[in-house]
Protein backbone atom coordinates (compact mmCIF):
# COMPACT_ATOMS: atom_id res chain seq x y z
CA UNK A 1 0.00 0.00 0.00
CA UNK A 2 0.93 3.98 -0.57
CA UNK A 3 2.56 5.80 2.14
CA UNK A 4 0.34 8.37 3.32
CA UNK A 5 1.32 11.50 4.84
CA UNK A 6 -1.43 12.07 6.89
CA UNK A 7 -4.40 10.06 8.91
CA UNK A 8 -7.31 9.49 6.44
CA UNK A 9 -9.56 12.00 7.46
CA UNK A 10 -13.48 11.34 5.87
CA UNK A 11 -14.52 8.16 4.42
CA UNK A 12 -15.97 8.55 0.73
CA UNK A 13 -18.18 5.68 -1.07
CA UNK A 14 -17.95 4.41 -4.02
CA UNK A 15 -21.31 3.31 -4.96
CA UNK A 16 -22.85 2.74 -8.86
CA UNK A 17 -23.91 -0.27 -10.66
CA UNK A 18 -21.33 -3.06 -11.36
CA UNK A 19 -18.64 -2.68 -14.04
CA UNK A 20 -19.14 0.94 -14.29
CA UNK A 21 -15.06 1.45 -12.56
CA UNK A 22 -15.52 1.91 -9.17
CA UNK A 23 -12.60 -0.03 -8.62
CA UNK A 24 -10.31 1.48 -11.52
CA UNK A 25 -11.26 5.36 -10.22
CA UNK A 26 -9.87 4.09 -6.55
CA UNK A 27 -7.19 2.61 -7.89
CA UNK A 28 -6.35 5.71 -10.16
CA UNK A 29 -6.98 7.91 -7.16
CA UNK A 30 -4.64 6.37 -4.56
CA UNK A 31 -2.20 3.58 -6.73
CA UNK A 32 -3.90 0.63 -5.02
CA UNK A 33 -6.26 -2.39 -5.90
CA UNK A 34 -9.19 -2.61 -3.41
CA UNK A 35 -10.03 -6.33 -5.55
CA UNK A 36 -7.60 -8.00 -2.97
CA UNK A 37 -9.37 -11.43 -2.50
CA UNK A 38 -8.22 -13.93 -4.71
CA UNK A 39 -11.60 -15.49 -5.19
CA UNK A 40 -12.77 -11.99 -6.06
CA UNK A 41 -9.94 -11.78 -8.31
CA UNK A 42 -11.37 -14.52 -10.50
CA UNK A 43 -14.59 -13.18 -10.07
CA UNK A 44 -13.79 -9.75 -10.87
CA UNK A 45 -16.08 -8.36 -8.40
CA UNK A 46 -15.72 -6.88 -5.14
CA UNK A 47 -17.45 -9.21 -3.16
CA UNK A 48 -16.01 -7.77 0.86
CA UNK A 49 -15.83 -4.07 0.97
CA UNK A 50 -12.39 -2.77 -0.02
CA UNK A 51 -10.94 -0.15 1.05
CA UNK A 52 -7.66 2.10 -0.30
CA UNK A 53 -6.22 5.86 1.13
CA UNK A 54 -5.23 8.76 -1.65
CA UNK A 55 -3.60 11.54 -0.34
CA UNK A 56 -5.46 14.91 -2.54
CA UNK A 57 -2.67 17.33 -3.33
CA UNK A 58 -2.19 20.39 -5.41
CA UNK A 59 0.29 22.01 -7.36
CA UNK A 60 1.80 25.36 -5.63
CA UNK A 61 0.87 28.52 -7.66
CA UNK A 62 -0.85 26.79 -10.22
CA UNK A 63 -4.89 27.52 -10.97
CA UNK A 64 -7.88 25.84 -10.03
CA UNK A 65 -9.28 22.79 -11.58
CA UNK A 66 -5.57 21.83 -13.23
CA UNK A 67 -4.13 22.47 -9.71
CA UNK A 68 -5.55 19.41 -7.89
CA UNK A 69 -2.93 16.08 -8.43
CA UNK A 70 -2.57 12.36 -6.68
CA UNK A 71 1.37 12.78 -7.70
CA UNK A 72 3.71 13.69 -4.84
CA UNK A 73 5.75 15.57 -8.01
CA UNK A 74 5.01 17.46 -10.89
CA UNK A 75 6.28 16.84 -14.24
CA UNK A 76 8.84 19.01 -13.48
CA UNK A 77 10.11 17.43 -10.21
CA UNK A 78 8.15 20.29 -8.25
CA UNK A 79 6.81 18.97 -4.85
CA UNK A 80 2.95 19.31 -4.07
CA UNK A 81 1.51 20.03 -1.15
CA UNK A 82 -0.63 18.12 0.75
CA UNK A 83 -4.86 19.17 0.95
CA UNK A 84 -6.24 15.94 3.03
CA UNK A 85 -5.57 12.06 3.42
CA UNK A 86 -8.91 10.27 2.27
CA UNK A 87 -10.51 6.95 2.67
CA UNK A 88 -12.23 5.11 -0.19
CA UNK A 89 -15.15 2.67 0.56
CA UNK A 90 -15.60 0.34 -2.39
CA UNK A 91 -18.88 -1.19 -2.09
CA UNK A 92 -19.95 -3.81 -4.51
CA UNK A 93 -22.28 -2.94 -7.62
CA UNK A 94 -23.25 -6.86 -7.95
CA UNK A 95 -27.11 -7.23 -7.32
CA UNK A 96 -27.05 -9.54 -4.59
CA UNK A 97 -24.62 -7.76 -2.17
CA UNK A 98 -26.60 -4.96 -1.66
CA UNK A 99 -26.12 -5.58 2.37
CA UNK A 100 -22.74 -5.26 1.93
CA UNK A 101 -23.04 -1.60 0.21
CA UNK A 102 -25.33 -1.32 3.05
CA UNK A 103 -22.65 -1.96 5.55
CA UNK A 104 -20.71 0.40 3.37
CA UNK A 105 -22.75 3.22 3.64
CA UNK A 106 -22.96 3.07 7.67
CA UNK A 107 -19.64 4.60 7.73
CA UNK A 108 -19.61 6.89 4.61
CA UNK A 109 -19.36 10.73 5.10
CA UNK A 110 -20.15 10.75 1.32
CA UNK A 111 -20.07 9.25 -1.67
CA UNK A 112 -19.29 9.19 -5.15
CA UNK A 113 -21.74 7.71 -7.55
CA UNK A 114 -20.08 6.32 -10.71
CA UNK A 115 -22.15 6.36 -13.64
CA UNK A 116 -21.19 4.51 -16.86
CA UNK A 117 -21.62 7.22 -19.92
CA UNK A 118 -21.87 3.54 -22.00
CA UNK A 119 -25.31 2.87 -21.07
CA UNK A 120 -29.05 3.96 -20.36
CA UNK A 121 -29.40 5.58 -16.96
CA UNK A 122 -30.33 4.27 -14.50
CA UNK A 123 -28.95 0.95 -14.30
CA UNK A 124 -30.17 -1.37 -11.55
CA UNK A 125 -28.20 -0.82 -8.96
CA UNK A 126 -27.10 2.54 -9.87
CA UNK A 127 -30.90 3.30 -8.64
CA UNK A 128 -30.81 1.07 -5.65
CA UNK A 129 -27.47 2.45 -4.24
CA UNK A 130 -28.77 6.26 -4.82
CA UNK A 131 -31.62 5.07 -2.66
CA UNK A 132 -29.53 3.61 -0.04
CA UNK A 133 -27.87 6.68 0.38
CA UNK A 134 -30.51 8.50 1.04
CA UNK A 135 -31.87 6.29 3.01
CA UNK A 136 -28.80 6.19 5.33
CA UNK A 137 -28.58 9.95 5.21
CA UNK A 138 -25.67 10.17 3.21
CA UNK A 139 -26.20 14.13 1.35
CA UNK A 140 -22.87 15.01 0.11
CA UNK A 141 -22.55 13.36 -3.50
CA UNK A 142 -20.00 13.97 -6.55
CA UNK A 143 -21.57 11.93 -9.72
CA UNK A 144 -18.63 10.91 -11.84
CA UNK A 145 -19.63 10.39 -15.39
CA UNK A 146 -17.35 7.66 -16.32
CA UNK A 147 -15.87 6.01 -19.14
CA UNK A 148 -16.36 9.23 -21.53
CA UNK A 149 -13.45 7.76 -23.81
CA UNK A 150 -15.78 5.40 -24.77
CA UNK A 151 -18.46 7.53 -25.99
CA UNK A 152 -18.66 10.65 -28.78
CA UNK A 153 -19.77 13.94 -27.65
CA UNK A 154 -22.97 13.68 -28.16
CA UNK A 155 -23.40 10.48 -26.25
CA UNK A 156 -22.30 11.61 -23.53
CA UNK A 157 -24.48 14.85 -23.66
CA UNK A 158 -27.12 12.31 -23.87
CA UNK A 159 -26.73 10.70 -21.36
CA UNK A 160 -25.58 13.28 -19.08
CA UNK A 161 -29.24 14.71 -19.48
CA UNK A 162 -29.92 10.93 -18.41
CA UNK A 163 -28.29 11.39 -15.40
CA UNK A 164 -29.66 14.88 -14.31
CA UNK A 165 -33.35 13.63 -14.73
CA UNK A 166 -33.11 10.57 -13.29
CA UNK A 167 -31.45 12.65 -9.97
CA UNK A 168 -34.08 15.06 -10.35
CA UNK A 169 -35.78 15.19 -6.77
CA UNK A 170 -33.39 12.60 -5.11
CA UNK A 171 -30.65 13.52 -2.35
CA UNK A 172 -28.31 13.88 -5.88
CA UNK A 173 -30.21 16.53 -7.51
CA UNK A 174 -27.38 19.49 -6.86
CA UNK A 175 -24.57 17.36 -7.23
CA UNK A 176 -22.00 17.78 -9.58
CA UNK A 177 -21.51 15.15 -12.34
CA UNK A 178 -18.27 15.53 -13.49
CA UNK A 179 -17.13 13.39 -16.85
CA UNK A 180 -13.90 11.27 -15.83
CA UNK A 181 -12.20 7.87 -17.81
CA UNK A 182 -11.02 6.25 -14.71
CA UNK A 183 -8.65 4.23 -16.53
CA UNK A 184 -7.17 6.96 -18.94
CA UNK A 185 -7.01 9.03 -16.02
CA UNK A 186 -8.62 11.98 -17.77
CA UNK A 187 -10.39 14.98 -15.35
CA UNK A 188 -9.31 13.34 -12.23
CA UNK A 189 -8.37 17.08 -11.21
CA UNK A 190 -11.79 17.98 -11.87
CA UNK A 191 -13.39 15.18 -9.68
CA UNK A 192 -10.81 16.14 -6.95
CA UNK A 193 -12.21 19.60 -6.97
CA UNK A 194 -15.57 18.34 -7.05
CA UNK A 195 -14.92 16.29 -4.10
CA UNK A 196 -13.05 19.02 -2.32
CA UNK A 197 -16.02 21.12 -2.32
CA UNK A 198 -19.07 18.92 -1.82
CA UNK A 199 -17.45 16.15 0.64
CA UNK A 200 -16.05 18.45 3.57
CA UNK A 201 -14.57 16.92 6.35
CA UNK A 202 -17.19 16.45 9.30
CA UNK A 203 -16.64 18.29 12.79
CA UNK A 204 -15.53 15.84 15.23
CA UNK A 205 -15.69 15.74 19.12
CA UNK A 206 -12.36 13.69 20.47
CA UNK A 207 -13.32 14.05 23.79
CA UNK A 208 -16.04 11.60 23.51
CA UNK A 209 -16.31 7.97 24.12
CA UNK A 210 -14.68 6.25 21.87
CA UNK A 211 -16.63 4.20 18.97
CA UNK A 212 -15.53 1.71 16.20
CA UNK A 213 -17.70 0.02 13.62
CA UNK A 214 -16.10 -3.08 12.41
CA UNK A 215 -16.08 -3.57 9.09
CA UNK A 216 -13.61 -6.17 8.53
CA UNK A 217 -11.39 -8.53 10.69
CA UNK A 218 -8.15 -10.87 9.97
CA UNK A 219 -6.21 -13.33 11.14
CA UNK A 220 -2.72 -11.37 9.70
CA UNK A 221 -0.47 -14.72 10.81
CA UNK A 222 1.27 -16.96 7.98
CA UNK A 223 -0.08 -20.70 8.04
CA UNK A 224 2.00 -22.68 10.31
CA UNK A 225 2.84 -20.30 12.07
CA UNK A 226 4.03 -21.24 15.78
CA UNK A 227 2.47 -19.97 18.94
CA UNK A 228 5.60 -17.52 19.74
CA UNK A 229 5.52 -15.84 16.49
CA UNK A 230 1.22 -15.40 16.45
CA UNK A 231 -0.16 -12.08 16.26
CA UNK A 232 -3.12 -10.97 17.40
CA UNK A 233 -6.20 -10.60 15.35
CA UNK A 234 -7.13 -7.47 14.09
CA UNK A 235 -10.17 -5.73 12.91
CA UNK A 236 -10.75 -2.95 10.71
CA UNK A 237 -13.13 -0.19 10.75
CA UNK A 238 -13.91 3.13 11.05
CA UNK A 239 -13.67 5.12 14.61
CA UNK A 240 -17.09 7.22 14.69
CA UNK A 241 -16.56 8.93 17.87
CA UNK A 242 -13.33 9.75 20.23
CA UNK A 243 -9.98 8.41 19.53
CA UNK A 244 -8.49 4.95 19.94
CA UNK A 245 -4.34 4.88 21.66
CA UNK A 246 -2.07 2.06 21.55
CA UNK A 247 -2.81 0.44 25.00
CA UNK A 248 -6.93 1.31 25.54
CA UNK A 249 -8.66 -1.32 26.66
CA UNK A 250 -11.38 -2.17 24.10
CA UNK A 251 -14.82 -4.15 24.40
CA UNK A 252 -16.39 -5.70 21.33
CA UNK A 253 -19.91 -6.29 21.16
CA UNK A 254 -22.28 -8.05 20.60
CA UNK A 255 -18.72 -10.36 20.98
CA UNK A 256 -19.15 -14.50 20.81
CA UNK A 257 -21.31 -16.87 21.62
CA UNK A 258 -20.67 -18.96 24.44
CA UNK A 259 -22.12 -22.09 25.13
CA UNK A 260 -22.32 -23.63 28.47
CA UNK A 261 -23.69 -26.48 29.71
CA UNK A 262 -26.54 -26.28 27.39
CA UNK A 263 -27.35 -22.90 27.29
CA UNK A 264 -26.17 -20.15 24.56
CA UNK A 265 -25.69 -16.83 25.28
CA UNK A 266 -23.23 -13.46 23.31
CA UNK A 267 -20.77 -12.47 25.87
CA UNK A 268 -18.91 -9.08 24.81
CA UNK A 269 -15.26 -9.67 24.64
CA UNK A 270 -12.55 -7.48 26.22
CA UNK A 271 -9.36 -6.62 24.64
CA UNK A 272 -6.59 -4.30 24.57
CA UNK A 273 -5.23 -2.34 21.21
CA UNK A 274 -1.50 -3.40 20.69
CA UNK A 275 -1.36 -1.52 17.44
CA UNK A 276 -2.68 0.92 15.33
CA UNK A 277 -2.47 0.97 11.44
CA UNK A 278 -3.97 4.38 9.60
CA UNK A 279 -3.82 6.03 5.67
CA UNK A 280 -0.49 2.87 5.28
CA UNK A 281 0.85 4.16 8.62
CA UNK A 282 1.80 2.50 11.90
CA UNK A 283 0.16 5.50 14.41
CA UNK A 284 -0.17 5.51 17.86
CA UNK A 285 -3.90 7.10 17.66
CA UNK A 286 -6.47 6.99 15.38
CA UNK A 287 -9.14 10.08 15.19
CA UNK A 288 -12.67 10.01 13.89
CA UNK A 289 -12.91 9.77 10.17
CA UNK A 290 -11.25 7.49 7.75
CA UNK A 291 -10.86 3.08 7.98
CA UNK A 292 -7.74 2.09 10.33
CA UNK A 293 -6.73 -1.02 11.51
CA UNK A 294 -6.25 -2.57 15.11
CA UNK A 295 -4.27 -5.00 16.25
CA UNK A 296 -5.38 -6.10 19.37
CA UNK A 297 -4.33 -9.25 22.16
CA UNK A 298 -7.41 -11.60 20.62
CA UNK A 299 -6.83 -15.07 19.90
CA UNK A 300 -6.54 -14.40 16.03
CA UNK A 301 -9.22 -17.10 15.30
CA UNK A 302 -11.63 -14.83 16.49
CA UNK A 303 -10.89 -12.53 14.28
CA UNK A 304 -10.22 -14.83 11.23
CA UNK A 305 -12.53 -14.39 8.04
CA UNK A 306 -14.19 -11.17 8.98
CA UNK A 307 -15.53 -12.93 12.31
CA UNK A 308 -15.95 -9.85 14.00
CA UNK A 309 -17.27 -7.67 10.87
CA UNK A 310 -20.80 -6.05 12.18
CA UNK A 311 -19.74 -5.74 15.80
CA UNK A 312 -18.87 -2.32 17.88
CA UNK A 313 -15.67 -1.84 19.39
CA UNK A 314 -14.70 1.04 22.41
CA UNK A 315 -14.24 2.02 25.80
CA UNK A 316 -15.58 -0.68 27.96
CA UNK A 317 -18.65 -0.22 29.24
CA UNK A 318 -19.98 3.00 27.54
CA UNK A 319 -21.16 0.60 23.91
CA UNK A 320 -24.80 0.53 23.32
CA UNK A 321 -26.67 -2.67 24.44
CA UNK A 322 -26.57 -6.11 22.79
CA UNK A 323 -29.85 -6.96 21.32
CA UNK A 324 -31.51 -10.61 20.22
CA UNK A 325 -34.78 -8.19 19.44
CA UNK A 326 -35.96 -5.17 18.74
CA UNK A 327 -38.91 -2.79 18.37
CA UNK A 328 -38.22 -0.43 15.14
CA UNK A 329 -40.63 2.06 13.57
CA UNK A 330 -40.74 1.37 10.06
CA UNK A 331 -41.37 3.12 6.87
CA UNK A 332 -41.54 1.43 3.76
CA UNK A 333 -40.42 2.27 0.67
CA UNK A 334 -43.11 3.17 -2.26
CA UNK A 335 -41.61 0.68 -4.83
CA UNK A 336 -39.18 -2.03 -4.89
CA UNK A 337 -36.12 -0.06 -6.48
CA UNK A 338 -33.79 -1.83 -8.91
CA UNK A 339 -36.24 -3.98 -9.40
CA UNK A 340 -36.93 -5.68 -13.11
CA UNK A 341 -39.78 -3.74 -13.24
CA UNK A 342 -41.63 -1.70 -10.79
CA UNK A 343 -43.15 -3.24 -8.07
CA UNK A 344 -44.98 -2.26 -5.05
CA UNK A 345 -44.26 -3.19 -0.99
CA UNK A 346 -46.84 -4.83 0.76
CA UNK A 347 -46.77 -4.41 4.83
CA UNK A 348 -44.59 -6.30 7.02
CA UNK A 349 -46.28 -9.08 8.19
CA UNK A 350 -45.74 -11.23 11.31
CA UNK A 351 -43.57 -14.62 11.23
CA UNK A 352 -41.99 -13.31 7.70
CA UNK A 353 -37.79 -13.04 7.42
CA UNK A 354 -36.25 -9.77 6.82
CA UNK A 355 -32.47 -9.09 6.25
CA UNK A 356 -31.51 -6.19 8.47
CA UNK A 357 -28.70 -4.14 8.35
CA UNK A 358 -27.66 -1.58 11.43
CA UNK A 359 -24.76 0.03 11.51
CA UNK A 360 -21.81 -2.30 9.88
CA UNK A 361 -23.77 -4.87 10.93
CA UNK A 362 -25.90 -7.90 8.70
CA UNK A 363 -28.29 -10.11 10.30
CA UNK A 364 -31.77 -12.06 9.65
CA UNK A 365 -34.39 -11.35 12.09
CA UNK A 366 -37.92 -13.02 11.94
CA UNK A 367 -41.02 -10.61 12.48
CA UNK A 368 -42.76 -11.28 15.74
CA UNK A 369 -45.43 -8.85 15.97
CA UNK A 370 -46.14 -6.51 12.87
CA UNK A 371 -47.98 -3.25 13.23
CA UNK A 372 -48.30 -0.65 10.89
CA UNK A 373 -45.49 1.46 10.73
CA UNK A 374 -43.90 -0.59 13.51
CA UNK A 375 -42.01 -4.18 13.86
CA UNK A 376 -41.11 -6.24 16.42
CA UNK A 377 -38.28 -8.70 15.20
CA UNK A 378 -35.86 -12.03 16.49
CA UNK A 379 -32.89 -11.61 15.31
CA UNK A 380 -30.87 -15.04 14.85
CA UNK A 381 -27.44 -13.04 15.15
CA UNK A 382 -27.77 -10.35 17.78
CA UNK A 383 -26.29 -6.59 17.12
CA UNK A 384 -24.82 -4.06 19.20
CA UNK A 385 -27.17 -0.47 18.44
CA UNK A 386 -28.30 2.52 20.43
CA UNK A 387 -31.74 3.57 20.34
CA UNK A 388 -32.28 6.12 17.10
CA UNK A 389 -30.40 3.86 14.64
CA UNK A 390 -31.28 3.51 11.21
CA UNK A 391 -31.95 0.15 9.44
CA UNK A 392 -31.89 -0.86 6.32
CA UNK A 393 -34.48 -3.26 5.79
CA UNK A 394 -34.65 -6.11 3.18
CA UNK A 395 -37.39 -8.63 2.06
CA UNK A 396 -36.89 -11.70 -0.07
CA UNK A 397 -38.33 -11.16 -3.23
CA UNK A 398 -37.90 -13.93 -5.70
CA UNK A 399 -34.15 -15.53 -5.84
CA UNK A 400 -33.06 -11.93 -3.88
CA UNK A 401 -33.07 -10.03 -0.98
CA UNK A 402 -34.30 -5.93 -1.51
CA UNK A 403 -34.23 -3.11 0.02
CA UNK A 404 -38.17 -2.59 0.99
CA UNK A 405 -37.46 0.51 3.44
CA UNK A 406 -36.13 1.94 6.30
CA UNK A 407 -36.08 1.19 10.11
CA UNK A 408 -35.56 3.16 13.55
CA UNK A 409 -34.28 1.81 16.55
CA UNK A 410 -37.15 2.34 19.34
P1 LIG B 1 -17.49 -4.21 -9.40
O1 LIG B 1 -16.34 -4.13 -8.44
O2 LIG B 1 -17.61 -5.56 -10.01
O3 LIG B 1 -18.76 -3.67 -8.86
O4 LIG B 1 -17.11 -3.25 -10.68
P2 LIG B 1 -16.50 -1.84 -10.67
O5 LIG B 1 -17.57 -0.83 -10.71
O6 LIG B 1 -15.48 -1.71 -9.60
O7 LIG B 1 -15.79 -1.76 -12.12
P3 LIG B 1 -14.26 -1.93 -12.48
O8 LIG B 1 -13.47 -0.79 -11.96
O9 LIG B 1 -13.84 -3.30 -12.16
O10 LIG B 1 -14.34 -1.69 -14.08
C1 LIG B 1 -15.04 -2.57 -14.93
C2 LIG B 1 -14.36 -2.60 -16.30
O11 LIG B 1 -14.48 -1.31 -16.93
C3 LIG B 1 -12.88 -2.90 -16.26
O12 LIG B 1 -12.57 -3.75 -17.34
C4 LIG B 1 -12.22 -1.55 -16.40
O13 LIG B 1 -10.94 -1.63 -17.01
C5 LIG B 1 -13.20 -0.81 -17.30
N1 LIG B 1 -13.18 0.65 -17.09
C6 LIG B 1 -13.33 1.30 -15.91
N2 LIG B 1 -13.27 2.64 -16.09
C7 LIG B 1 -13.08 2.84 -17.41
C8 LIG B 1 -12.94 4.02 -18.23
O14 LIG B 1 -12.97 5.17 -17.78
N3 LIG B 1 -12.78 3.80 -19.57
C9 LIG B 1 -12.73 2.56 -20.11
N4 LIG B 1 -12.54 2.46 -21.42
N5 LIG B 1 -12.86 1.45 -19.38
C10 LIG B 1 -13.03 1.57 -18.06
Amino acid sequence: MTKNPQQPEVNIGLVGHVDHGKTTLVQALSGSWTDQHSEEMKRGISIRLGYADATFRQIPGADAPECYTVEEETEDGEETDVLRTVSFVDAPGHETLMATMLSGAAIMDGAILLVSATEDVPQAQTAEHLMALDIIGIENIVIAQNKVDLVDRERALDNYEQIKEFVEGTVAEDAPIVPISAQQEVNLDLLIEAIEEEIPTPDRDETEDSRMFVARSFDINRPGTTWDGLMGGVVGGSVVAGKLEEGDELELRPGREVDEEGQTEWRSITTEVRSLQAGGNMVDEVRPGGLCGVGTGLDPSFTKGDALAGQVAGEPGTLPPTREQFTMDVELLDRVVGGEEDEGIDEISTGEPLMLTVGTATTVGAVTSARSGEAEVSLKRPVCAAEGAKIAINRRVGARWRLIGIGTLK
